[in-house]
């Protein structure tokens, strides 16, 4: 039998753990195809690689929409009732890996779609608190200084954002230690994003609303980005 650890997020696997089933009106995951996340040399990436609390990158389910990918070095909460600006519900089911510790989400700013470029950051996980961050362990915008919570599906601790990062749902393959990224959850703002930046991303080159194809790169940020701005 194949071990492969899932994140238990829909109404099918929802239901076999004994959980409610969600309604037809809350948010239900959206599936793209899979993606196996690799490292800068072209392996697969091995979620014991992955050091504790620093950032990385990778592009799903787009070529141009970039993902953080966290060890949070703690274990994730493993059931969060979460809701997109448009209150429709859902929940959060944890995270993966051997210490259940492995999130991802859309690192574009669910207030005004901030995002990682290859020349700035203003988004990124802060483990460290600062005046502007009081509490730590959070992806916080400088942008205007939303704080979300990756613990807890990305729920927003402080800020404007009006609703969490939408999660990118990963799977972990116990036997290889690799992982694997399948879908989205949550509220995702691929279209506001592309409707914003395609014309720039149109003249940077490469075609951004093609999805990634069955690999994609995991970066460490600091590697990715020339600036990051910290608040
Ligand atoms: S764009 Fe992130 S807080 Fe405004």
């Amino acid at each position: 039998m194949q071990r492969r650890e899932f994140v238990k997020f829909c109404a099918v696997s929802a239901a076999a753990a004994g959980s409610p089933v969600l309604a037809a009106a809350d948010a239900t995951p959206t599936f793209y195809g899979r993606v196996k996340l690799i490292d800068d040399s072209g392996a697969p990436l091995k979620a014991a690689a992955l050091p504790a609390e620093r950032n990385f990158i990778f592009h799903y389910p787009y070529a141009a929409t970039p993902c953080f990918l966290l060890n949070l070095g703690r274990p994730a909460k493993t059931s969060v009732r979460l809701a997109t600006a448009d209150r429709r519900a859902y929940e959060w089911r944890g995270a993966v890996g051997p210490q259940r510790s492995i999130v991802a989400y859309s690192a574009i700013c669910a207030h005004q779609l901030a995002y990682p470029t290859k020349e700035i950051s203003f988004i990124s996980y802060r483990a460290e608190k600062s005046p502007r961050n009081r509490l730590g362990n959070v992806i916080h915008c400088c942008a205007e200084h939303s704080q979300y919570d990756p613990a807890q599906g990305a729920r927003v601790l402080a800020g404007p954002a009006p609703q969490p990062l939408a999660a990118i749902l990963l799977e972990h393959d116990a036997k290889t230690d690799g992982l694997t990224a399948v879908g989205t959850l949550g509220g995702e703002m691929f279209n506001q994003f592309f409707a914003k930046y395609e014309i720039k991303l149109s003249l940077e080159g490469g075609a951004p609303r093609a999805t990634t194809a069955a690999t994609s790169v995991v970066h460490e940020l600091e590697n990715y980005c020339r600036q990051q701005v910290k608040c």
